[in-house]
């Protein structure tokens, strides 16, 4: 196994993608071609909802972030293995839609719903809106009114956490282009507000530290600060929700470096932290939700590619060019996010070669990996990035008009495509 149970290296010296040899899906499929390990997925969903059935019971459950990968075929899966679903736009909730999920199941977000946004969410009978502020709330209550709705919402809260840092310094996220903060007084002032719309209903609250975070102090600090502002305006407006939505974040082992978390333990430790202060507090425990999506789909991918030129500029470092790159994921690009990049076509030869791994397009940031050590490649090779599931194809880009890849989702049952590759024709199809 290479950093997660989806890869591994067979006895043709191949990767492995789900028990299939990369080389052959990469001829067969052609390449860059996105990878998804299904069974790895349908695995994700039964732990997460075991994880809330034994740690919260009740109504509680994981609530899949649809912006990690937002394709139909994932949603089918979603509505087999019963999930709820986290969307912020229409095009989601249309994706969704398409795959026979229930709108009643999913939680709408997005700090800037324009009123057609909020029309087509309310008219479609979505589940819950997590409204941002004042702004959105009197916009929500004035069209749900045109519908003759009651909206059910809960408000997204700043909590004032700085997830890479420490709690302490919470100045960070109060400026944030989402929530409203408790710190400033205008989270209590939009509770307020909500209590008096007569056309949303406002079952609890909502908030997200960040994402990509291994530790399990910013998720437990961020339950005690909403516990805790729960029972003061309980006190202070007479208002106790039902219902904490705590958001997504859990990290995922991209490389050897990162460790490996136990995302079970953490309900259990986020679970132990809520029962304790709601005990403490003396207010009843709220139906907890967590919006989980890099975790859910993040370990299960992979990214195969054809290795083209490969440049050796002596005295200083060596580039192997692949046919896709920032089009197809541009995480390195924007955050110098770390990959594990693996020649696909030598995975038991030594990785010895210390190399850059550049994609396709005319800009010197478009790169995939720095100094990465590989076997020695070839032009023809194929090269895998392994662990893009997540936020890869849902940010991929037409950049210099280069087609965006196929989705393929592998399972022991065999592969389906749930997105094809682009073609030249797409590429016009909007152009009058
Ligand atoms: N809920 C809310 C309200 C969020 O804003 C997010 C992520 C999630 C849930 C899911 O978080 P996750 O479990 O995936 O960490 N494009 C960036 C990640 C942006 C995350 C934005 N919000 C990346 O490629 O790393």
């Amino acid at each position: 196994m290479i950093l997660h149970p989806s890869f591994d290296i067979n006895g043709s010296g191949h990767l492995t993608v789900c028990g299939r040899d990369a080389v052959e899906l990469a001829k067969e499929y052609g390449t860059p071609a996105i990878f998804i390990d299904e069974d790895a997925v349908r695995s994700a969903c039964r732990m997460y909802k075991d994880a809330f059935a034994r740690h919260f019971g009740g109504a509680s459950s994981p609530v899949y972030a649809g912006k990690a990968l937002c394709v139909k075929k994932l949603y089918e899966i979603l509505r087999e293995e019963d999930m709820m679903a986290d969307c912020v736009s229409p095009g989601e909730i249309a994706t969704a839609e398409a795959a026979g999920f229930d709108p009643g199941r999913v939680f709408f977000h997005g700090n800037n719903k324009s009123d057609d946004d909020i029309r087509y969410a309310v008219s479609r009978g979505i589940g819950h809106f997590v409204t941002d502020g004042v702004d959105e709330l009197l916009a929500l209550d004035r069209i749900a009114g045109e519908y003759g709705v009651k909206q059910k919402i809960l408000l997204r809260i700043a909590p004032g956490i700085d997830p890479h840092t420490h709690k302490k310094i919470v100045t960070g996220s109060v400026d944030s282009k989402f929530g409203s903060a408790i710190e400033t007084g205008q989270a209590e002032a939009v509770v307020r507000l909500a209590m008096t719309l007569p056309n949303v209903e406002l079952d609890g609250l909502h908030c997200h530290v960040g994402s990509q975070i291994f530790d399990t102090e910013p998720f437990t600090d961020a339950a005690d600060i909403m516990l805790r502002f729960i029972a003061h305006i309980k006190d202070t407006c007479g208002y106790e929700g039902t219902v904490l939505n705590l958001g997504g974040g859990f990290g995922v082992r991209y490389t050897e470096d990162d460790p490996a978390i136990s995302y079970e333990e953490n309900i259990g430790l986020v679970a132990d932290e809520i029962d304790r202060t709601c005990r403490e507090l003396g207010i009843d425990r709220p139906t907890i939700f967590m919006e989980p999506g890099r975790s859910m789909v993040a370990a299960a991918g992979v990214t195969l590619y054809t290795a083209g030129s490969v440049k050796e500029i002596p005295g200083f470092r060596n580039y192997v060019s692949v046919d896709g790159g920032m089009t197809d994921n541009p995480r390195y690009t924007l955050y110098q996010s770390r990959y594990t990049v693996v020649n696909a076509s030598r995975a038991s030869s030594p990785a010895d070669f210390e190399t850059t791994v550049a994609g396709r397009c005319c800009e010197s940031g478009d790169l995939l990996a720095e100094n990465v050590k590989i076997a020695r490649p070839e032009r023809g090779d194929v090269i895998a990035v392994l662990v893009t599931g997540a936020y890869n194809y849902s940010m991929a880009s037409n950049y210099n008009r280069v087609p965006r890849p196929p989705v393929m989702f592998i399972s022991k049952d065999g592969i389906k495509t749930a997105v094809r590759r682009e073609t030249l024709d797409d590429m016009l199809a909007l152009d009058e």
